[in-house]
């Protein structure tokens, strides 16, 4: 014995110099203790003792060890798990997991049993037994018949029912890597582009459009066939939407919009006589179909949009100005946009006082 303590005391020294010096406590497990506790078995069978059972012989140690608790037949009793059954059951808001439904590797099987059971008597049963009653638990979940045979030899052999129902946990690769990006806090959502109206779809009623808009008295059709605009862009206003009421513009909306025309007039004319330029002319856009001016090269973005039939609502024109490019991939407009919600509500409150 005290060679013993002499040897480990020194083996601690060297396994482990600091804690050894420092408390002085304990000693290495010998080899037979490790071996004790290590009775670990692995789903490729490694751990497994020699040893074999049979359905049998396993049926009686379950009834003398077992069965009271888990019923004769694993069908549980009491409070006490259901060891057999309940294939097919996963999906149900109550699954019954048993070993024959849910255990993905035999190997638990016989390791939870020789390690922890019976219950209050644990570890009291030897490798034949413990091969013995996995047998019969294979054979009361109906995967084996009677004169099986469970040995070490054939035990890998034995795959139960939901082995595929586990899988690797592949969070760390599929979803962190979503979740650790830097949030987007504005303007994250893609543009959205109309592509069809339910009117071109011929979906709304025509009795419908009157409907939508009621500005569009007899007067107010005269009044706009007086107004100085270009033929062509006049047209398709008419069908296409209603424009805003010339009282709903807020006077010091359109003062505070001029101001924000000059990051326009570079490119942009507007209002009698407008030309186009570096872009095209803007008299009477809002409301207007995209692409639309006379005799302006568009590109082949804008091109598309107009023939996907977009129009130029105050919503189209506040997304479209905020982020010319992002709103519109390949858009010629090379202006950084108008970040600022107030400037496009202006420019818009601006550009609508043309279109009057
Ligand atoms: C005194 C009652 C009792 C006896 C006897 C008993 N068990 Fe158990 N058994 C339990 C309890 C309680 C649990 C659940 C333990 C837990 O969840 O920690 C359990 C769990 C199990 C499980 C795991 C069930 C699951 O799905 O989680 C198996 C397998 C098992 N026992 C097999 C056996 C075998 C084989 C024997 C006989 C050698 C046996 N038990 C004897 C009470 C008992
Ligand atoms: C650097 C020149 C430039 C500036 C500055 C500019 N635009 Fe443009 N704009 C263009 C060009 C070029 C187009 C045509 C885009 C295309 O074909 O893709 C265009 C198109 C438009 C259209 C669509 C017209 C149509 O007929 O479909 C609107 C509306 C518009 N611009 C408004 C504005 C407003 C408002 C501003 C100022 C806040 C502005 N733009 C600033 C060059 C410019």
């Amino acid at each position: 014995m005290l060679k013993v303590l002499a040897t480990s005391a020194l083996a601690s020294v060297v396994a482990s110099p600091l804690l050894a010096q420092t408390y002085g406590l304990g000693r290495p497990a010998l080899p037979a203790e490790i071996a004790a506790w290590d009775v670990a078995v692995e789903p490729d069978g490694t751990g497994l003792p020699e040893g074999q059972g049979d359905v049998l012989t396993g049926e009686e140690l379950w009834v003398e060890n077992c069965a009271m608790c888990h019923g004769d037949f694993g069908e549980g009793a009491g409070a006490y798990p259901v060891i057999a059954g309940g294939q097919g059951t996963l999906r149900n808001p109550r699954p019954v997991k048993t070993v024959g439904s849910y255990w993905p590797y035999l190997s638990t099987v016989w390791d939870y049993v020789h390690r922890s059971m019976p219950f209050g008597n644990a570890q009291t049963l030897s490798a034949d037994d413990t091969y013995a009653i996995t047998a019969y638990i294979l054979y009361s979940n109906g995967l084996v018949d009677d004169d099986f045979v469970l040995s070490r030899d054939n035990f890998t052999e034995v795959v139960l029912p939901n082995a595929d129902g586990f899988y690797v946990d592949d969070r760390i690769e599929t979803e962190f890597p979503l979740f650790t990006q830097e949030p987007c806090m504005s303007d994250c959502s893609a543009p959205r582009t109309i592509r069809m109206r339910a009117t071109d779809l011929q979906s709304t009623p025509e009795g419908a459009v009157t409907v939508f808009a009621p500005d569009r008295q007899p007067g107010a059709a005269t009044e706009e066939a007086a107004a100085p605009e270009a033929p062509a862009a006049e047209e398709p206003v008419q069908e296409a939407a209603a424009e805003p009421a010339a009282a709903a513009l807020d006077p010091a909306l359109v003062a505070a919009g001029e101001g924000v025309w000059r990051q326009c007039r570079s490119c942009h004319q507007i209002g009698d006589g407008a030309r186009n330029g570096t872009g095209p002319a803007l008299t009477g856009i809002v409301g207007h179909p995209a692409g639309a001016a006379e005799g302006f090269r568009y590109s082949g973005a804008m091109q598309e949009a107009a023939a996907a039939g977009l129009v130029w609502t105050p919503e189209e024109l506040d997304a479209f100005l905020a982020d010319p490019r992002g709103y519109m991939r390949g858009t010629r407009m090379s202006f950084r946009g108008l970040r600022d919600a107030e400037d496009r509500a202006a420019i818009i409150a601006y550009l609508q006082s043309f279109s009057q």
